[in-house]
């Protein structure tokens, strides 16, 4: 059999044994679909910590439940390692790490480049390869290609196999989680995309191949550039409303009774977590290298980086209404993660919107039932505990996310004055003159 014959006959009858490099909101979900298929899994993370807690059978990520890790390592189907060498034992490796922007907002693809540098020490015939974190296209076979065949000598396609299959898991949602969400797939060559796409049709339920790497790698980032424009667009509606007069969320609804041709987006404090404000940059990042400005992108980034700080003036008119200064001004800020029911702060326009209310002198306090405490800027912030006591104390309670938990009309009881920035309040918060929507 040839390296191709072995490695199909292993994804079918589940022999291969898989590794997952990152062991994050992707990497950890998709080791557990992995395991449940009846592969065996060894997910590799550089921090111990994180390697220890999972293999004491305790899982870090929300949409992960303990007891499905815990069940895996009692099995053996499932252990973690911080030692790359494991990759000698592994057939299959996923490839789930980040890609953050650096402070000057191009990508960091530093962690691409060490999972690869790791991977080249351990690579071996038959081995399949395929990455799943987001990058702008040209990346499995720019970097992870070339790398990986000057290291090993060995050639891809033939030797070795490498695909790109975007992530598209929506943390916190229940209905379409890694399992159920389909997975498109692009092989560097088109047995790569083959013997790929045998082994992920083992585990997830709908597999779409493309022709190539590059489409795989664009399909993503056209998906998250459509969400990011979109919410861009409905922000400056916002911005357009106010000035008209007109209640936004009531001409989006209205818009949203439409059958077709129209798809619902809702304004808001601002774009977070680790993909919608970042993966489009990637796309624009590349495409200046080409001589190419991705308009769209520039100014759907500048109206939502906006939004944080069209919100913090918003309070401030609030305030005013009151004859109140934002300066000296208690504030309570209701949610720090950036969207409902979730624990994540990363890029969460909260933590802006604490910044600038901060800056311009309110005393900021915050609650979320999802985050206990958290570190920004060197300082730490600890949530609330008494929150309707902080209702009543505060000059102005700011709604940042609409956690479903949060039982608003109580809330809307005992405050003086509301910012809602996601019409959490909904009807109750209609000709309330102490409610203001974004
Ligand atoms: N979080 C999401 O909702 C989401 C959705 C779709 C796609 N993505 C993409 O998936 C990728 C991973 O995102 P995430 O949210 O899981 O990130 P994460 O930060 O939650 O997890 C990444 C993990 O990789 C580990 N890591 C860092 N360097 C490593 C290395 N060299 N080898 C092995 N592990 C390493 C980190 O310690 C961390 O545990 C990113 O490209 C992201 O854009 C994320």
């Amino acid at each position: 059999m040839n390296t191709k014959e072995t490695a199909l006959k292993k994804f079918a009858d589940r022999s291969a044994v898989i590794g997952i490099l990152g062991l994050g909101y992707v990497g950890l979900p998709l080791a557990v679909v992995f395991a449940d298929a009846g592969f065996k899994v060894v997910g590799i993370d550089p921090i111990q910590s994180k390697v220890d807690e999972l293999n004491r059978g305790s899982s870090y990520i929300i949409d992960v439940p303990s007891n499905s890790i815990e069940k895996h390592v009692n099995s053996g189907a499932f252990t973690a390692s911080a030692d790359f060498s494991s990759l000698r034992d592994v057939d299959a490796v996923s490839i789930c790490v980040p890609t953050p922007l650096r402070k000057t907002g191009d990508p960091d693809l530093s962690f691409i480049i060490s999972a690869t540098e790791e991977l080249a020490k351990y690579i071996h015939p038959g081995m399949v390869i395929v990455l799943e974190s987001t990058t702008y296209p040209g990346t499995t076979r720019e970097m992870v290609q070339t790398r990986l065949e000057e290291v090993s000598g060995m050639k891809t396609g033939k030797d070795f196999f490498l695909a790109f299959s975007p992530e598209r898991v929506d943390p916190g949602r229940k209905d379409f989680t890694t399992i159920n969400t389909p997975k498109v797939i692009g092989g560097i060559t088109a047995d790569c995309g083959e013997v790929a796409t045998a082994w992920y049709r083992q585990a997830i339920q709908t597999v779409v191949p493309v022709s190539s790497a590059e489409v795989a790698e664009m399909a993503k980032l056209l998906e998250n550039t459509f969400r990011m424009i979109n919410i861009g667009l409905v922000n400056e509606l916002s911005l357009m409303c106010d000035r008209l007069g007109v209640d936004v969320w009531e001409v989006i609804d209205a818009a949203a009774t439409k059958p077709f041709g129209f798809m619902k987006f809702t304004p808001g404090p601002g774009l977070g977590g680790h993909c919608i404000p970042i993966d489009p940059l990637y796309l624009s990042w590349k495409l200046k290298t080409l001589n190419y400005t991705a308009r769209f992108i520039e100014l759907a980034s500048e109206i939502n980086t906006g939004m944080p700080r069209y919100v913090v003036s918003r309070i401030q008119d609030a305030l005013n209404t009151q004859s109140k200064a934002l300066k000296g001004s208690r504030v309570l800020v209701l949610g720090a993660a950036y969207k409902p029911d979730i624990d994540d702060l990363r890029e969460s326009p909260a933590l802006d919107v604490i910044h600038l209310l901060q800056q311009k002198g309110a005393e900021v306090h915050y609650h979320d039932p999802f985050v206990s405490h958290f570190f920004h800027d060197g300082k730490e912030y600890v949530s609330v505990t008494d929150l309707l006591g902080e209702v009543k104390k505060a000059d102005c309670v700011a709604i940042i996310t609409n956690h479903s938990a949060y039982d608003y009309p109580a809330i809307l009881a005992n405050a003086s004055l509301v910012f809602d920035a996601r019409n959490a309040l909904g009807k109750l918060g209609r000709d309330n003159s102490k409610v203001f929507k974004l």
